[in-house]
Formats: C-alpha cells, structure tokens, sequence
C-alpha cells in the first residue's frame, strides 16, 4: 500500500487527479471507476482543469460509477448520475455512451446489477478505481455488517450515511433513498488499481482501519488490505489515528 498524507486538501485532490490523468496516458482507453461524495469534487474540479490544460483526455475513456440510489432517475437532481454530470462529465470530452452507471429505477434489482457486472467484464475490467471512504469505513456503498456482497448488489444505507448525502437533497435526511445499488467487494478489489482519498478527522478512524493488518467485515475499506496496488492520498486530519 502506498499511502501519501499531504498538507491540504487541495493536494491530495491534485495527487489523485495526477493519477487518473497518468492513466488516461498511459492507456487512452482507460476504463475508470468513480466515486461521488465531497471528497470527489476537488478530484473532479482538478482533472478538469488538466483537462483544459491537455493533460486529461477523456475521448476514449470508459467511467462505471460505484454506486446509485435506487428510486431515482438519472435526472433526478439528487441522483449520483446528475452530481457526476454537475461536476465532471459536463465538463470533459467523456463520450455520453461510454459513461456508465447503476440504473436506480430498474424494475428487476438483480437483472440491473447482473448487466452491470456484464459491463464491467465485457470493457476488460476496471482499470484504475478511484474511492472515496465513509466515516464508518464504508466504500461505494458496501456498510458495515456482518457479511459483505462480493458483487453488485442492492444496499441498505445506514442513517448516519443518510444522514451524510442529505446535501445531495436540500439537508432533508428524510429525503434520502434508504436503498441503492453498489458494486460489491469483489467487483472493486476487481480493479488493477486502486486510489482511496480520505480528507478530514471524521475519516480517521477508517483510516486507521485500512492500515492494522487486519480485514474486517464490520470495517469494509480494510478489505483494500487484499489488493496489491492501492495509494491512499490523505490530508494529516485524516492520517491523525495512525501508528507514528
Ligand atoms: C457516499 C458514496 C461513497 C463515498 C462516500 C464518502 O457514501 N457512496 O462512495 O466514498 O459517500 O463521501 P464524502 O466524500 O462526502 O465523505
């Protein structure tokens, strides 16, 4: 694991950024995992702006977001599609079919995550998955429990993890899906390589987590344990639980 802990959070969105475009080079037909979330708009806003500089192109790339909520349209507003839209895919020259994405109004849950999974294995797999973390060691949408999906799948979200999308719908907790759809653990550890930013205190105990050598069900960012090519970009808030 390589992990960075930088001095700001414009950094680590910059560190993160850095990589994606490197891969964007390195192999222009990239397929990129995203994740949604405050963490990702710096990320976003920085690939932009390389983007604008030449240094991003998108032209051939593949997006698969992490997750969605189920029960909304890609239009809706408060839908992770619309927020990816707002914040990157307006703003690049990503082709509108390769941008692919959990269909939250699907009427068969398991038909919808089985033709996700298709997806992905029919684009040769992820290539570079970039990942946000929840405060309670959440990724995509896979919370703590007793036991992990493995792939693609529909997720009960916690109400703190409400309780932190609530942005996404004017503040109204109430308002947000109590379901979505996620990849699972394995689809993500799927990925040749992995980039988790984490900003900020309340990511530190995850952070933690992601660093014993110990993988637990009740911490899923640790399963990251069992990849071998992940780079954790931190801010010192988010690094403050670590072992010295
Ligand atoms: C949501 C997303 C996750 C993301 C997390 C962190 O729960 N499903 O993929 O990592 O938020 O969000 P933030 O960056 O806003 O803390």
């Amino acid at each position: 694991m390589n992990l960075q802990i930088c001095n700001s959070a414009d950094e680590a969105a910059a560190r993160a950024a850095a990589l994606v475009a490197k891969q964007l080079r390195d192999k222009p037909a990239s397929v990129i995992g995203l994740p949604t979330g405050q963490t990702s708009i710096g990320i976003y806003d920085e690939l932009v702006r390389l983007h604008e500089r030449g240094m991003a192109d998108f032209s051939r790339a593949h997006t698969l977001n992490l997750d969605e909520f189920v029960g909304l349209s890609s239009t809706d507003p408060g839908s992770f599609c619309a927020f990816m839209q707002r914040h990157l895919f307006r703003r690049v020259n990503i082709q509108a079919d390769h941008v692919h994405f959990l269909e939250g109004t699907a009427r068969s849950v398991e038909k919808e995550c089985a033709r996700y999974e298709a997806v992905i294995e029919s684009l040769g797999g992820i290539d570079l998955q970039l990942l946000g973390v929840g405060a309670n060691g959440h990724i995509g949408f896979n919370e703590p429990s007793l036991h992990l999906e493995a792939r693609t799948h529909r997720a009960h979200l916690k109400l703190e993890t409400r309780r932190a999308s609530a942005g996404l719908f004017g503040g109204r907790v109430r308002d947000v899906p109590t379901e979505a759809l996620s990849m699972g653990i394995a689809t993500i550890l799927g990925a040749t390589s992995v980039v988790l930013v984490a900003l900020g205190r309340t990511k530190a105990r995850a952070i933690a987590s992601l660093l014993t050598g110990r993988v637990s069900t009740m911490k899923p960012v640790s399963f990251l344990q069992l990849h071998r090519e992940v780079s954790v970009i931190v801010d010192r808030e988010a690094a403050a639980m670590l072992p010295r």
